[in-house]
């Protein structure tokens, strides 16, 4: 049985008063589902404080190397020193702001998981792909690319997020989410056997209370990566709350 959860990715967003929302959240009735913050690394430190044992943590990012001489970048061990247990990789805006590869991505993983990390793994189309058709093919060679090695449902979650879906309010049919999830289960089966049936898929991209519920219901959606709307305790708690009712 997988457990469902609940990824909050705050991106460049808050200071220490964004706190505040973060202890609402822990504040909240236990959850049904497993909940995950990824606050900006600055803020994982007093996030832990502010979380208690209620919300795990995770990183943004994270550098391929263990340590040395990379200017601004952020190990996944000092993540996890700082009260991470996660670290999201291979997001669109990493991809595009900063021209990450699959390969990058994969390594990145791989470090990841080296320091105890569970990875998010981020893939999906952009709108020209989704309108030629491609986007199955591009999402598979993105998971081919970018899996890490030895991946379980321990060690690894997967997050299809469309690029034209992510703060644009606009969403993918719900046959269009279960076409790719049924196709991601598929292909991490190919890749990894019968652990890919422990791996979470989140679905990410505009994922409000408002549509949360009909989304949770789609086959193998275990969950979703919010971006905006985890970054009020009111909104984040109600997808949180469709989460546990699905
Ligand atoms: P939005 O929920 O703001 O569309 O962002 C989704 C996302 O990119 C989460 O990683």
């Amino acid at each position: 049985m997988r457990r469902k959860l609940a990824a909050g990715n705050w991106k460049m967003n808050g200071t220490q008063a964004a706190l505040a929302e973060l202890a609402t959240l822990a504040a909240r009735p236990a959850a049904g589902c497993d909940v995950l913050i990824c606050p900006p690394a600055t803020l994982l430190s007093r996030a832990a404080d502010a979380a208690g044992t209620a919300i795990a943590l995770g990183g943004q990012d994270c550098h391929a190397a263990t340590s040395g001489a990379h200017t601004g970048d952020i190990s996944a061990a000092m993540l996890a020193d700082a009260g991470a247990s996660h670290v999201i990789t291979g997001h669109s805006e990493r991809r595009s702001d900063h021209g990450e590869s699959d390969a990058m991505v994969k390594a990145k993983s791989e470090a990841a998981m080296a320091a105890g990390l569970t990875v998010v793994l981020c893939l999906g189309e952009d709108l020209d792909q989704r309108e030629a058709g491609t986007t199955l093919a591009v999402i598979g060679a993105q998971l081919a690319g970018s899996l890490p090695a030895g991946a379980t449902g321990d060690t690894l979650v997967v997050a299809y997020e469309p690029v034209w879906a992510i703060g644009t309010g606009l969403t993918p049919t719900l046959d269009q989410i279960a076409e790719v999830h049924a196709f991601l289960r598929a292909e991490l089966t190919g890749h990894l056997g019968a652990p890919a049936a422990d791996i979470r898929l989140l679905y990410g991209g505009s994922v409000k209370p408002s549509n949360a519920a009909e989304i949770f219901a789609v086959d193998d959606v275990d969950g979703a990566l919010v971006g905006g709307a985890s970054l009020k305790a009111a909104d984040f708690g109600a997808i949180i709350d469709a989460l546990d009712a699905a």
